[in-house]
């Protein structure tokens, strides 16, 4: 079971890992090498060690590009700036439940708006932290590395909960009688952090079917290809394979 409706793997990349000074470029790019979703990661300096950029930046970008804009918000408290990443142009706003005491009403205010609402893990947070979150997501979001920094290496201990989060969101009995369910509601199970065709290999294994990629993507000298090697990773291996004149 996939989030969409054909099946195809989900690329995000993530604009965290662009050139800045370049980034109407970067976005272009980015969506001509075959990009589904735009990833944007918004740091506060509190919630997460770093900071990186506001909604003027959306605002900025959005006449650019017609891909979904998918809003990973890394901010605490989150609720005052829902409505200003609304309306300058996010389609996703997903948040972290540790970001306020009322994370099922945020997620409330993001669907009022109009726009698919997500729930973000951290590696440490337990998947039990959203089971009364998912009635009202669209995008469960799995970080595999601590959020902040694009670059890191790919926490292999979230494999596990990957694949529990799957059944989670497989479950027919998941909103109980009035609420969602898999046929009527898909859920997109995303990854974030770390992703490499390697890492997408076992990320979609383990039942994911959205990855977010920065550096894998943004510093590859061929984006197209980059993105098309996460898309179909074991297709990319066996195809490397090839070229070195190695069976199968
Ligand atoms: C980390 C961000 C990620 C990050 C991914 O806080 O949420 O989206 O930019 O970057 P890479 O792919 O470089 O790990
Ligand atoms: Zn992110």
């Amino acid at each position: 079971m996939t989030a969409t409706s054909s099946g195809r793997v989900v690329i995000a990349p993530s604009l965290l890992a662009a050139d800045f000074g370049r980034l109407r470029e970067e976005v272009a790019a980015v969506t001509e090498a075959g990009a589904d979703w735009l990833h944007f990661d918004i740091m506060d300096g509190r919630f997460v060690p770093n900071i990186s950029f506001g909604p003027q930046v959306l605002s900025a970008l959005r006449p650019h590009s017609a891909l979904p804009f998918d809003v990973h918000l890394m901010i605490a408290p989150a609720d005052p700036f829902i409505s200003a990443f609304a309306e300058a142009g996010a389609d996703h706003i997903s948040i972290h439940p540790e970001a306020g005491p009322h994370p099922h009403r945020t997620l409330q205010l993001i669907r009022s708006l109009g726009k698919k609402a997500g729930v973000v893990l951290n590696p440490g947070t337990p998947i039990e932290s959203i089971a009364w979150l998912l009635d009202l997501a669209d995008i469960v979001l799995v970080m595999s590395v601590n959020p902040g920094f694009g670059g890191q290496r790919f926490l292999p201990s979230q494999l596990r909960k990957i694949a529990a989060l799957r059944r989670m969101i497989d479950d027919p009995a998941r909103g109980g009688p009035l609420g969602s369910n898999p046929a009527t509601h898909p859920v997109a199970l995303a990854v974030d952090g770390g992703i490499t065709p390697e890492t997408a290999a076992l990320a979609l294994a383990a039942g994911a079917d959205t990855l977010i990629a920065g550096t894998s993507v943004f510093a590859a000298p061929d984006r197209a290809a980059a993105i098309a090697a996460l898309r179909d990773p074991n297709g990319a291996a066996s195809r490397a394979g090839e070229q070195r004149g190695e069976a199968g």
